[in-house]
C-alpha cells in the first residue's frame, strides 16, 4: 500500500461505512469560569486500567472543546436510553446547550448531567494530533458510584439513535 492510498476513499462512503460501528453516546462536559460547557461525543472508549485512562476524539472545529481544555479537566457523561434529545441539544453549535438540563458537580467541579447511565471525571492526560480531529486522553479521578448504574444505554448506529430494549424485544420474538 502506498502513502497516498487514502486518495480513493470518498468521505461520504467513509462516514457511511464507519457508521456501521455501533456505539454509545456521551456528553463531554467542563466548566469555563462558573459556566457549564459541553458537547455530544460518541468516540469514547476506555484505554488503560493502570493508570486509569479513557479517550475520545474531537473535531478541530469544535468551539466548545477549547473552552473545556482550558481548565485541564472534564467529565464524560454516558447517556441513558431516553436522553436522545440531550444528545441532539449538545450537538448544536452556538445554542444554549444547557436549557432545561439539571446537573450536579463532581468533586472536582465538572458537570454531571442528571439521569445518565454512568460518568467518569478526568484530568487531561495527553492530546494527539489526528487529521481533522484531536485525540484526547484523560486520567480518571472519580467514577459514578455503583448505585448510579441502573439505566439502559442510548446507542448510535447508522446515523440514528437506537435503544437496546427494542432490539431485545425483537430478539425475544
Ligand atoms: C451522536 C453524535 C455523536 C457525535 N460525536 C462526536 C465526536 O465523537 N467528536 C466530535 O468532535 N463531535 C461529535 N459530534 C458533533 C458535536 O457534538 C458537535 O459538532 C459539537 O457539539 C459542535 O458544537 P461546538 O462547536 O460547541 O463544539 C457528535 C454529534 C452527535 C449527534
Amino acid at each position: 500500500m502506498t502513502n497516498n492510498a487514502h486518495v480513493g476513499i470518498d468521505p461520504r462512503q467513509f462516514r457511511d461505512t464507519l457508521g456501521h460501528y455501533a456505539s454509545g453516546v456521551t456528553v463531554v462536559t467542563g466548566m469555563e469560569d462558573d459556566q457549564p460547557v459541553g458537547f455530544t461525543c460518541q468516540s469514547f472508549y476506555s484505554v488503560s486500567v493502570d493508570p486509569p485512562l479513557i479517550s475520545f476524539s474531537v473535531m478541530k472545529s469544535s468551539t466548545t472543546y477549547p473552552r473545556i481544555a482550558a481548565s485541564g479537566r472534564f467529565a464524560v457523561n454516558v447517556l441513558a436510553h431516553d436522553q436522545d434529545t440531550v444528545s441532539s441539544q449538545f450537538a448544536r453549535k452556538g445554542t444554549d446547550k444547557w436549557a432545561g438540563i439539571s446537573w450536579t458537580p463532581t468533586a472536582a467541579g465538572n458537570p454531571v448531567i442528571d439521569g445518565t447511565l454512568m460518568w467518569v471525571d478526568c484530568d487531561a492526560w495527553a492530546e494527539y494530533d489526528a487529521g481533522d480531529h484531536l485525540i484526547i486522553v484523560g486520567r480518571v479521578v472519580e467514577l459514578s458510584p455503583p448505585e448510579w448504574h441502573t439505566r439502559e444505554p442510548l446507542l448510535f448506529f447508522k446515523g440514528a439513535y437506537r435503544h437496546l430494549r427494542e432490539v431485545a424485544e425483537r430478539t425475544d420474538g
